[in-house]
């Protein structure tokens, strides 16, 4: 039998109080990740990505939250504070898109490793020290004993990445969320980054969560993927028929706007027209229904049932979507 999921996620709801009203940044959202597995959560900015993410690592502090997410089978929603945070870095841990904002400029980063690493494991002064020398060895940063004495600011993007990296992973977590770890580095140094999380999740079996608004990385790193739009599921599926045969028409407007090998290089950037939902008051029927561009072929019948009923997410396609009228054959490369 397969192991069972270290994170399963069902029917998540995150929502926020604001002036205007509740804002519902997540909305019926479910997924499992098993140990080995990589996660792909891709959507574009806004589509509630890394407010998941920090639902389940427990970091809202304003939002209301209900629906489940069991962690190695312990439920984590309404979970104490005190016990959430020995989970985190224990269990599972979060490297963020830019370093330097999670880096204290006054300490070095082997204090800080191991400062992280004392905290979480109650480990004493020397062996914290020597943990974090070991775990920025294991992330690939050459010198790493005397790399542990200098300050965030006397690294490379690329380094300071690789420094988060080693102080989520100083602790052995299970799960590794990664909410955009490579969007503010170049391409080669992304690339690097990508390899080591790939390589790190292989040696020690993790189960990871990669979050991006990038097709292109989820196609180097996912073992499967989620397209998230206005904070709910669009699409679900194992990497290659997600890429093979993309369902939902915001799946394939996402694969369309990657930049292929043909493109001259004056030819600018495909992106999806139109603009992300609002969350505020949703519309009723199909959130990507002002965009969708395969409502121009659609029956008059057709297109009203997008725009008054909300498609479920369901497993029409092969593998579960939200549209419907999911298309059925892949797409040209
Ligand atoms: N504290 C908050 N109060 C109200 N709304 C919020 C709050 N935090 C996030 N949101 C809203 O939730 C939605 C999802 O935000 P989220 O940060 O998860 O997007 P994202 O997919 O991570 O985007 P990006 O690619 O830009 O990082 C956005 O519309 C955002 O404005
Ligand atoms: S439900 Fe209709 S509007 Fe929504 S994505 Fe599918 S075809 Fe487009
Ligand atoms: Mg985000």
């Amino acid at each position: 039998m397969a192991d069972p999921p270290l994170l399963s996620v069902t029917d998540l709801k995150v929502t926020f109080p604001t002036p205007r009203g509740p804002v519902r940044a997540v909305d019926s959202l479910g997924f499992e990740v098993r140990r080995g597995r990589t996660l792909g959560i891709v959507g574009e900015s806004g589509s509630g990505k890394s407010v998941t993410s920090m639902a389940v690592m427990g970091l809202h502090t304003a939002a209301e939250i209900t629906g489940s997410v069991r962690l190695d089978g312990q439920e984590l929603v309404g979970l104490p504070e005190r016990e959430m945070n020995r989970l985190r870095g224990r269990k599972m841990a979060m490297i963020f898109q830019d370093p330097l904002s999670s880096l204290h400029p006054y300490y070095t980063v082997g204090e800080q490793i191991a400062e992280h690493h004392r905290v979480h494991i109650r480990s004493g002064r020397r062996a914290a020290r020597e943990r974090a020398v070991e775990a920025l060895a294991e992330v690939g940063i050459p010198e790493p004993r005397r790399r542990a004495g200098e300050y965030p600011h006397q690294f490379s993007g690329g380094m300071r990445q690789r420094v988060m990296i080693a102080m989520a992973l100083a602790c052995e977590p299970e799960l590794l969320i990664a909410d955009e770890p490579t969007t503010a580095l170049d391409v080669t140094v992304q690339a690097q980054i990508l390899e080591l999380i790939a390589a790190l999740q292989q040696d020690r079996g993790l189960a990871v969560v990669m979050i991006t608004h990038d097709l292109g990385v989820v196609a180097r790193v996912a073992h499967d993927v989620l397209v998230m739009y206005g904070g709910r599921a669009a699409e679900q599926a194992p990497v290659d028929p997600l890429f093979a045969v993309p369902s939902h028409p915001y799946t394939r407007g996402l694969l369309d706007s990657l930049p292929r090998l043909d493109d001259r290089d004056d030819e600018p950037l495909r992106t999806i027209p139109g603009s992300p939902p609002s969350l505020l008051a949703p519309a009723p029927g199909c959130a990507f229904a002002p965009r969708c561009p395969r409502l121009a072929t659609a029956t008059d019948q057709e297109r009203s049932r997008c725009e008054s009923e909300r498609p479920s997410f369901g497993g029409a396609a092969g593998h579960p979507v939200a549209c419907h009228l999911p298309a059925h054959e892949g797409v040209a490369s």
